[in-house]
């Protein structure tokens, strides 16, 4: 069979559709896991270091133990990816606190239940060269109800899924979320706007993710002389700001051109977010391993 991915679980790889969960599992029955997604161009993981590090401090957040050594995890994605023949695409990391057998609330002995791991790679040709970079996406906003640790990265993810569905009902192509009159971040990236020049972007704190991609876009932007605003700002700001964009490991930098039914700036993809956008893949590229 063609397109048949090789997978790993739990210490093996294996054809996907030999690859086995068990039911008992606490990523399956209370969304008990965390996850990383990181790119691929060229064949090349972009920013490994800072999605291991980030993985880290999600389990350790949750006292939650990976059996296996981030030094194993790199091993584990360069090999999928050679395996896969993926050259622009990316790898899905999960770890869960594993299979004790029944279901119960309190978390498992790590003794005696090992962390589940699961990986497995996504191709998607032409990702860096993607249509949607050059005519912006459409967003509309809606309220943010997800719990209050947003700086962990679970895989409890039915709301951010339900408001990409809400999102496409509105014939738009993804969601800013809002609490308390400001924006935190996308259902699956950060957000930012810009106005005179200046990036303006949510804080790090423990209502949102804090993205890779956000701290080397932020990085990049400063080498570049850029000025950056660390504050929430609101869909109203937003909507009267030269430009508007997101960040992301899957879609890197990727320009915001409507909010709500209102156009944001000239309506069309905007010089800083191109310019970031085009800083960022070079940057990786070159970093890449
Ligand atoms: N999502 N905020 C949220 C809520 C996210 O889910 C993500 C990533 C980000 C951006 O983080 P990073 O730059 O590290 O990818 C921000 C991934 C891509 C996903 O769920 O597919």
């Amino acid at each position: 069979m063609t397109n048949m991915r090789t997978v790993y679980v739990n210490g093996e790889y294996l054809p996907e559709t030999e690859a086995k969960i068990s039911i008992f599992d606490r990523g399956f029955l209370m969304a008990d896991g965390v996850y990383e997604v990181t790119s691929v161009l060229d064949g090349k993981l972009i920013d490994f270091d800072g999605h291991a590090k980030r993985l880290q401090r999600s389990l350790d957040e949750l006292e939650m133990s990976c059996p296996v050594s981030m030094e194993e995890l790199l091993a584990i994605h360069r090999e999928l990816v050679a395996k896969n023949d993926i050259i622009e695409g990316m790898v899905y990391l999960q770890v869960t606190r594993g299979a004790p057998g029944d279901r119960d609330f309190v978390f498992p002995d790590p003794e005696e239940t090992p962390g589940s791991v699961v990986l497995f790679t996504q191709s998607k040709p032409g990702l860096a060269d993607s249509p949607a970079a050059k005519t912006g996406i459409k967003i509309i906003s809606i309220e943010d109800i997800r719990w209050g640790r947003r700086d962990i990265k679970t895989v409890q993810l039915l709301y951010p899924s339900m408001a990409k569905m809400m999102a496409k009902k509105a014939g738009c192509d993804d969601a800013w979320l809002v609490e308390d009159g400001v924006v935190t971040e996308g259902t699956s990236n950060n957000a930012y706007i810009v106005r005179g020049g200046k990036i303006i972007t949510r804080e790090l704190s423990n209502d949102i993710l804090h993205g890779i991609t956000r701290a080397a876009v932020l990085r990049f932007a400063r080498e570049a002389q850029m000025v950056i605003e660390e504050r929430a700002f609101t869909i109203e700001e937003a909507q009267a700001a030269d430009e508007a964009f997101v960040t992301s490991a899957s879609t890197f930098v990727m320009p915001v051109v409507e909010l709500d039914g209102s156009p944001i700036g000239s309506g069309a993809p905007g010089p800083v977010a191109a310019r970031l956008r085009e800083i960022y893949l070079d940057e990786s590229r070159k970093a890449a391993i």
